[in-house]
C-alpha cells in the first residue's frame, strides 16, 4: 500500500472542525496518509501582513497535494485573500467543480452530472485596478493565449480520462471580441486535437438561461475566470448548494482540494458544521492520488448516510452534529 504525504491547512471558523471530521473519516478507511498540518495564514502582528503563511506554501510545494479548509477574507479593505494568494503562488490554474445530485438533498433537478473547469489565474482577477481620475476607475481584464491554451488542454485531457463526451466553451466574444475572442481561438486549437470529444460554444448569458432550464443537456463547461466563478455557484445551486459540492485547484506541480463554502462564523465552534463539502473534496483528492477504490467507498458511504437521512446535519434539514454525522459515515463504510 502506498503512503501519501499531504499538507493539511485546517483553515478558520468551521475549518478546523470540518478538517478534523474529514481526516477522521479518511483514517477509518485505512488509506495511508501522513498529514503535515499547518496554518494557512502568517501570524504577523500587523493586520496588513496577516496574509499567506510562506511555510504553508513550501509544504504544499514539497508534498504536491493539499487539503484546505475555508479562510476568512475582509471585504473592501484589510489583508489580501489568503485563498487567492495560495492559488496564485502555487499556480493552481485549473479550478475543477463537479456538480452532481446527492440522494435526499432537495434540489430543483435530478440526475445532474456536470463538470465545470474554470481558469483560475487571470481575467478580471488579475488585481489590476486603478483610479484614472476621481470618480473613474479602470479594472483590467487580462486574457493570454498561454493560460487559455493550458486550461483548455486540462479540460480536454480530463474529459478523455474520465469518459466525458462534450465540452461547451463559455464566452462573451460578441462584445469582448479581442479578449474572449483570444480565449475562444485558443480553445478551438486545442479542441481540434480531440476529435472524439464534441466541442460547442455558448455565450455566457444564454448559457446561464440554458443551464437553469435544462442542465441535463450539458456535460462539461470550460470557462474563463469570472464566468467560471459565477456559473460554478449557479450550477451548485441546481443540486442543493455549496454544502454538497467539492472543488479542486490543480496546477502542473501541485493540487489543492478545498470546500467552496466559507468559514461560517455564525456556527463556528458549535459542533454544527456539515463536513460534506470538504469530505467530497477529499474524495477528489484520493482520486488524484490514485486511491480510486477508497474514493468510491467514501462516496458510497456518504450517499448512504444521505439516503437514510437519520444522521444528517441541520443545514440540510437533519438534526445531527458534526461528530454524529462523521460517525455515521464511518459506520456506513464498515457496513456491507
Ligand atoms: P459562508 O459560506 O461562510 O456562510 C454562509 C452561510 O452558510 C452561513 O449561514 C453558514 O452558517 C452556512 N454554512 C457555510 N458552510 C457551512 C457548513 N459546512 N455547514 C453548515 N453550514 C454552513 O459565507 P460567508 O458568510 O459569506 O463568508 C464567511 C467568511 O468565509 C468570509 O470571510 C469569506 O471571505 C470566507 N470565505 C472563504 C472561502 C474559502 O476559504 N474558500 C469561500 C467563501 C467565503
Amino acid at each position: 500500500m502506498i503512503r501519501h504525504k499531504v499538507t493539511l491547512i485546517p483553515g478558520e471558523g468551521i475549518g478546523p472542525e470540518v478538517a478534523a471530521a474529514t481526516r477522521h473519516i479518511l483514517e477509518a478507511t485505512g488509506v495511508q496518509i501522513d498529514w503535515e498540518e499547518i496554518a494557512g495564514r502568517s501570524d504577523s502582528s500587523s493586520d496588513q501582513e496577516k496574509t499567506v503563511n510562506q511555510a504553508a506554501v513550501e509544504s504544499v510545494r514539497r508534498n504536491r497535494v493539499a487539503l484546505k479548509g475555508p479562510m476568512a477574507t475582509a471585504i473592501a479593505g484589510g489583508a489580501p485573500s489568503v485563498n487567492v494568494a495560495l492559488r496564485k503562488t502555487l499556480d493552481l490554474y485549473s479550478n475543477l467543480r463537479p456538480v452532481k445530485n446527492m440522494p435526499g438533498v432537495k434540489s430543483h433537478f435530478e440526475n445532474v452530472n456536470l463538470i465545470l473547469v474554470r481558469e483560475n489565474t487571470e481575467d478580471l482577477y488579475s488585481g489590476l485596478e486603478h483610479e484614472v481620475v476621481p470618480g473613474v476607475v479602470e479594472s483590467l481584464k487580462i486574457i493570454t493565449e498561454r493560460a487559455s491554451t493550458r486550461i483548455a488542454k486540462f479540460a480536454f485531457e480530463y474529459a478523455k480520462h474520465h469518459g466525458r463526451k462534450k465540452i461547451h466553451a463559455i464566452h462573451k466574444a460578441n462584445i469582448m471580441k479581442l479578449s474572449d475572442g483570444l480565449f475562444l481561438r485558443s480553445v478551438r486549437a486545442v479542441a481540434a486535437q480531440f476529435p472524439d470529444i464534441e466541442y460547442k460554444e455558448l455565450i455566457v448569458d444564454n448559457a446561464c438561461m440554458q443551464i437553469v432550464m435544462d442542465p441535463l443537456q450539458f456535460d462539461m463547461l470550460l470557462l474563463p475566470n469570472l464566468y467560471g466563478d459565477v456559473m460554478s455557484d449557479l450550477a451548485a445551486g441546481l443540486v442543493g448548494g455549496l454544502g454538497v459540492v467539492p472543488s479542486a485547484n490543480i496546477g502542473d506541480e501541485c493540487a489543492m482540494f478545498e470546500a467552496v463554502h466559507g468559514t461560517a462564523p455564525d456556527i463556528a465552534g458549535k459542533g454544527l458544521a456539515n463536513p460534506t463539502a470538504l469530505l467530497m473534496s477529499s474524495i477528489l483528492m484520493l482520486d488524484h492520488l490514485g486511491e480510486r477504490n477508497t474514493a468510491q467507498r467514501i462516496q458510497n458511504a456518504l450517499e448512504r448516510v444521505y439516503r437514510e437521512a437519520k444522521h444528517t446535519t441541520r443545514d440540510v434539514g437533519g438534526k445531527a452534529g458534526i461528530e454524529e454525522f462523521a460517525d455515521a459515515v464511518i459506520d456506513a463504510l464498515n457496513r456491507k
